[in-house]
């Protein structure tokens, strides 16, 4: 970790051996759990982490104390990947005031019962000083829990944003921070585009530096990229110009015409990008949909209604507040095609989705030309 302020040191932890994050989202390369510590008259601690990384997050606090003793403990997030540690903490430092709002300790106590003997609790606005540092704390509610609130820091002009701005990966894993960093706001922040928006406002008025957030690389240049990201991505904009093609295919006749389409599309110097979802990661599928302007979803018929692979993946569009996009479909079936109406329905019960053409498959595509035609009006 590059030193990016004399006063405010990482007391994090990588994780590199969970096998799923938050028991859904695979993570080749880890994940952070990210802690700070800021030094001056009084020294406050910036969230604790995972209980996985418990031990180690204790031993980095106590190198970074070097001997003194935590005045405080702000709490910005009491999901367990940030608040697991808070009992542990309590036990070494039990007398640290622990800052948190009203919702904050009434979440704090479910999980730990009444070990909160220090208290502060702050209202949307109310300011910390630590010395030349000075916290202000500004409520973000429902990104994506209701008592998340971020911190920003005046003297140095930090702002530790929560998991706003985080991103999957270990802090040295060496990969692009767009693609992670979507994949993580579209699959657990993405429901909440409206209370971003709002965050993003309350941003705009501070003079910001540098981003600690919970998970990822702390930013410390060309923070209008990022917050040009964050800006899109909350207001549920497609990003990128170009075709996502999500299949479902049980014997593969479907998975073939799709791939076709994929090629059609490419052959005519188009963007387009392919996922099985029988077999890929759902979470990059629905960063996909996300991200491209237009979606082609192909799936085989099954039992009256369509493969499920499918079915889970309209179902977390659904949850994730999938809208504002065109989406074609490509259904097959032996006898009664059932697939497309089954994805047309679950389609109609998003907000502004256009519904493209359907391409009929009666189990294996015969003519080609057809899947030409259904290529323009998938861009049309
Ligand atoms: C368990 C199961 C259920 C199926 N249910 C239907 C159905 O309800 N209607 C239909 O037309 N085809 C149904 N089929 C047939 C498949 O949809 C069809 O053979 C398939 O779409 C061929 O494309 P694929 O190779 O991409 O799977 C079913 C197939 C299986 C294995
Ligand atoms: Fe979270
Ligand atoms: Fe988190």
């Amino acid at each position: 970790m590059k030193n990016f302020s004399e006063n405010v040191k990482y007391v994090g932890a990588d994780d590199k051996n969970i096998d799923l994050f938050e028991s859904q989202y695979l993570v080749p390369k880890g994940v952070s759990y990210n802690s700070y510590v800021i030094t001056d008259e009084k020294i406050a601690i910036m969230d604790t982490v995972d209980r996985r990384k418990t031990d180690e997050w204790l031993k980095n606090l106590k190198c970074a104390l070097g001997g003194e003793n935590p005045d405080y403990l702000v709490i910005s997030h009491m999901e367990p990947d940030h608040s697991a540690s808070i009992a542990a903490f309590l036990k070494v430092y039990p007398d640290t005031v622990v800052v948190g709002n009203a919702k904050t300790f009434q979440i704090a106590e479910q999980f730990f019962g009444d070990i909160f003997k220090n208290k502060l609790v702050v209202k949307d606005g109310d300011k910390l000083s630590l010395g030349t540092h000075e916290l202000t704390f500004v409520f973000a509610p429902m990104i994506h829990w209701p008592e998340v609130m971020v911190s920003y820091e005046s003297s140095e002009k930090i702002l530790f944003s929560a998991d706003a701005f985080g991103k999957f990966g270990a802090l040295d894993a060496d990969e692009d921070w767009d693609c992670e960093a979507r994949r993580y706001y579209i699959n657990i922040v993405g429901k909440y585009g409206a209370q971003v928006q709002t965050l993003l406002k309350k941003a705009a008025a501070l003079d910001i530096r540098i981003i600690c957030p919970l998970h990822g690389p702390i930013l410390t240049e060309n923070l209008g990229h990022y917050i040009e990201k964050y800006d899109i991505w909350s207001s549920y904009r497609p990003e990128t110009e170009g075709t996502f093609i999500a299949c479902a295919s049980i014997h593969g006749h479907t998975y073939e015409a799709a791939r076709k389409l994929e090629k059609i599309l490419k052959d005519r110097g188009e963007k387009a990008e392919f996922i099985d979802l029988t077999r890929q990661d759902m979470s990059k599928a629905v960063e996909n949909a996300f991200r491209y302007d237009k979606t082609v979803l192909a799936a085989s018929s099954y039992d009256g209604g369509v493969f499920p692979p499918m079915e889970d993946f309209l179902n977390h569009l659904k949850a994730k507040n999938f809208q504002n996009r065109k989406v074609s479909i490509i259904e097959n079936g032996s006898w009664a095609p059932s697939a497309g109406r089954v994805m047309r329905t679950a389609l109609e019960t998003m907000k502004n989705i256009e519904i493209g053409a359907t391409l009929t498959i009666k189990s294996a595509l015969k003519d080609e030309s057809e899947l030409a035609c259904f290529a323009d009006g998938v861009r049309a």
